[in-house]
């Protein structure tokens, strides 16, 4: 096979960050910074090109309906919040009361706020709870990679057809394509990616933006 990608550096990367609707957002940017105040922990934020692409997905597919499994500090809440259509909504799930009062007070900056419901607990117990009519147009899933499997078999019956899922950390840190996986949120990631290539029930692709989101469309 002959191979056809860009590998990015550090000078790429920036032009990649630059050159997109949104560069200059200010709300955003405060966003990132309070979240990088916080240490090592906030590598859990998705990346500013990921953000844009959200957005600019949800709005193409006009969705009204959204879930997302893992909000953190809610840079990625806002983006999809504000891809929406006007009356959309997006429920978020998170376990952390701690780094979601963030996500509160930037959902009120970026104006998404009345858009948003939160709900605090884990995320399985959650899901299966959720109200039986509830359908949704866009799924993000980015919580327990251990859970990522369980959250798709729990979602995917909620997703309308033509519906998309998106998974973030599908590339796991470059680690993957080997035998050699040896923890299990890695081996976890590596059978759902094999998985979803293969499930009649979703059309999916693995794209190499930031750590790897998997976009699959319920058929
Ligand atoms: C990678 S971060 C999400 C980053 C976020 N999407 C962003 O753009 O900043 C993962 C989040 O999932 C939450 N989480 C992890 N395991 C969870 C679980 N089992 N149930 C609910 N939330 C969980 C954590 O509290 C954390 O806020």
């Amino acid at each position: 096979m002959k191979l056809k990608y860009i590998a990015l550096n550090d000078r790429l990367y920036r032009y990649v960050c630059a050159c997109r609707t949104g560069s200059d957002d200010l709300v955003l940017d405060a966003l990132r910074r309070e979240t990088e105040a916080l240490g090592d922990i906030s590598r859990m934020q998705i990346s500013r090109e990921q953000g844009s692409f959200m957005t600019l997905l949800v709005a193409a597919i006009g969705a009204a309906s959204a879930i997302e499994v893992g909000t953190f500090t809610g840079y990625s809440s806002i983006c999809i919040a504000r891809g929406l259509r006007a009356d959309g909504r997006l429920l978020c799930l998170d376990a952390s009361e701690e780094w979601t009062t963030i996500a509160r007070r930037y959902w009120k900056r970026a104006g998404v706020r009345k858009r948003i419901e939160l709900r605090l607990g884990p995320a399985i117990a959650t899901l299966k709870k959720l109200d039986r009519g509830l359908v949704f147009d866009f799924a993000f899933v980015d919580a327990a990679k251990e859970e990522y499997d369980a959250y798709y078999e729990l979602i995917l019956p909620r997703v309308r057809p033509n519906g998309l899922i998106l998974f973030d950390n599908m590339l796991w840190g470059g680690r993957l394509g080997t035998t050699r996986i040896n923890q299990a949120s890695g081996r976890a990631i590596d059978k759902l990616n094999r998985k979803l290539a293969r499930d009649k029930r979703v059309e999916s692709v693995l794209l190499p933006i930031a750590d790897g989101l998997q976009l699959c469309r319920k058929r």
